[in-house]
């Protein structure tokens, strides 16, 4: 008889730790959800995070080419065609068009400096947008 008891006491306990497991699951998965939703929202393009990574990329991409031989930041490179504050002159697209001597520059360009520019087609695009976004940053 006692026995019965212990074995129906046993069986009670662990349908409430069950009961109790799931409830728990239940609770806690519903938050995770609400969790795993937010990063879907769209981000003001303002505030768009990784930003500052891409500048800090982009400064590396233009540190590993050979840009300064003819154009100079905050001093350092050839004077001849410095582009401090290019940011401020010229819109993103201009400044890809100039990076890269696409067609809509090229006449302004001496072969030599298109050869150089028109190499850097060969570059991994997102090395160039945060090439451009790196220029885009020198404003005035
Ligand atoms: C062989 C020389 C040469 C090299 C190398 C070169 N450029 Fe240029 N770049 C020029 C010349 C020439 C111009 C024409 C405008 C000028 O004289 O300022 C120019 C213009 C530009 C402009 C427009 C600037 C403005 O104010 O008009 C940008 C932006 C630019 N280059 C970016 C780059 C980047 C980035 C690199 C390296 C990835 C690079 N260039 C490598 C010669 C060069």
């Amino acid at each position: 008889m006692r026995e019965r008891w212990a074995r129906r006491l046993a069986w009670i306990t662990c349908s409430l730790v069950l009961v109790f497991t799931a409830a728990f699951a239940a609770t806690y998965n519903a938050g995770t959800a609400t969790i795993a939703a937010e990063p879907m929202l769209p981000v003001p393009p303002a505030a768009a995070p990784g930003d500052a990574e891409r500048v800090a990329r982009g400064r590396e991409v233009y540190a590993s080419l050979d840009c300064a031989t003819c154009h100079s930041i905050a001093g350092e490179g050839s004077p001849r065609s410095p582009l401090d504050g290019v940011g401020s002159r010229m819109e993103r697209p201009e400044i890809r068009a100039w990076t890269l001597g696409e067609d809509s520059v090229a006449e302004d360009l001496s072969p030599r400096a298109l050869r150089s520019k028109r190499g850097y087609r060969e570059l991994d695009g997102d090395d160039v947008d945060a090439l451009v976004s790196y220029l885009a940053s020198l404003t005035d």
